[in-house]
């Protein structure tokens, strides 16, 4: 049975099969370059992905929810009200959900009633594939449809964003949230943060794959570090801007960093200021690239990009640097990176197609002997944004 068939039909065993129930889908997404660059004005470049969460909804009549999730389903029937939420930061997935009703409604979108739901995931949670960015939006399209609410999928993003930094107490930039909403099947989106800017660029891979490699590992570190990450970025910007007038990091090119770094006092914080203007540069480069068809050139920045990753942002891990290393060893990768906030979760590599197997066993092998883990591997489909299915 398909996943869409199990959340349909568990949700008429739960809660009845009669009246008006829709099915929905929200990506994941993987970056394909352009990291811990969204919140620094700069530029993204990532894909929604075939993997995500499917759920099956119901209007209700009174102000509440009745959610289960088929993929924590320990956690049984959530019932609660919809009015007077309180921000907390305990992350579990309705967490993500009641914050977006929240912001809805700090939005000025105050739902007229909740509404019953099943859902399910195909995609690993705690793998830097935004699982946290696909819940959150799978909530957006489902009260924007249900409710007929007048927005955009660019303000289902933004909305997402706004309850995952203010409800959920993590400062993330825009990128997950708006490669969920707005991905377009075998397209990547390259996202200027600053201006909220897009534009669809084909990811028309002829002999290529896009691959991901988890690690399987998810560092406790994430959450503080990432938040320690973006401070030390806006500690520098600030320092920047006392000799030059800029509104953010990805404003500099490489040439005006070089000039101005010397005003940030922190060996470390011009190291993190470093990453975030030269990584925005690589990801307006990398587009040329691959518009140009040069995946050599698009594969080299991806190396740069990871190397910038572990020595300058230092936010790779371990096992992170094991599957980069193995990727670049391997005979038909062409550029191999980690993806998404770090600490553990994927590798995003681009891998020739007649080379696939032997990258798959190759890297299975090396990773499990270097680092005594087992890695999971996923073919990455670039797909559509979030919204209704059935
Ligand atoms: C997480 C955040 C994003 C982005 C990435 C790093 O996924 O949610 O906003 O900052 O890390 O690029």
């Amino acid at each position: 049975m398909g996943i869409v068939d199990e959340v349909r039909e568990k949700f008429s065993e739960l809660f009845g099969s009669d009246g008006d129930i829709r099915t929905y889908f929200a990506p994941g997404r993987v970056n394909l370059i352009g990291e811990h660059t969204d919140y620094n004005g700069g530029h993204v470049f990532p894909c929604a992905l075939s993997m995500g969460n499917y759920a099956a909804a119901r209007k209700r009549d009174d102000d509440k929810v009745r959610w289960f999730n088929m993929t924590y389903p320990d956690n049984g029937v959530v019932e609660t009200s919809i009015r007077d939420l309180k921000p907390n930061d305990n992350g579990i997935w309705y967490d993500y959900q009641l914050g977006v009703i929240w912001a809805l409604e700090e939005k000025g979108y105050r739902l007229p009633s909740g509404y019953d739901m099943v859902m399910k995931a195909d995609l690993p949670a705690g793998s830097g594939l935004s699982a946290s960015a696909s819940i959150e939006e799978l909530c957006a399209v489902i009260c924007r449809d249900l409710f007929g609410l007048d927005i955009t999928m660019v303000d289902c993003a933004l909305f997402g964003q706004y309850s995952e930094n203010k409800y959920n107490g993590m400062n993330c930039g825009i990128m997950d949230q708006f490669a969920s909403a707005m991905g377009k099947k075998d397209h990547a989106v390259f996202l200027d943060t600053a201006t909220l800017e897009y534009d669809y660029v084909p990811l028309n891979l002829k002999n290529e794959k896009i691959v991901i490699v988890n690690s399987c590992v998810k560092h406790s570190l994430a959450g503080s570090a990432y938040n320690d990450r973006r401070r030390d970025c806006e500690e520098a910007l600030k320092e920047i801007q006392a000799v030059k007038d800029v509104k953010t990091l990805g404003d500099l090119n490489e040439e005006e960093f070089e000039e101005v770094k010397g005003a940030i006092s922190d060996p470390v914080r011009v190291r993190r200021a470093h990453h975030a203007v030269y990584e925005n540069q690589r990801t307006i480069k990398a587009v040329d690239a691959l518009k140009n068809g040069d995946m050599e050139a698009f594969g080299k920045l991806m190396k740069e990009s990871h190397i910038s990753l572990r020595d300058d942002y230092e936010v790779s891990c371990k096992e992170l640097d094991i599957l980069a290393e193995e990727a670049w060893k391997t005979e038909g990768c062409i550029g191999s990176r980690m993806t998404g906030g770090g600490f553990g979760g994927c590798t995003v590599s681009i891998v020739k197609e007649e080379a696939l197997d032997s990258f798959k066993k190759t890297i299975s092998e090396n990773y499990r002997a270097r680092s005594g883990k087992t890695c999971e591997i996923y073919i990455a489909d670039a797909a559509d944004g979030a919204g209704r299915i059935g």
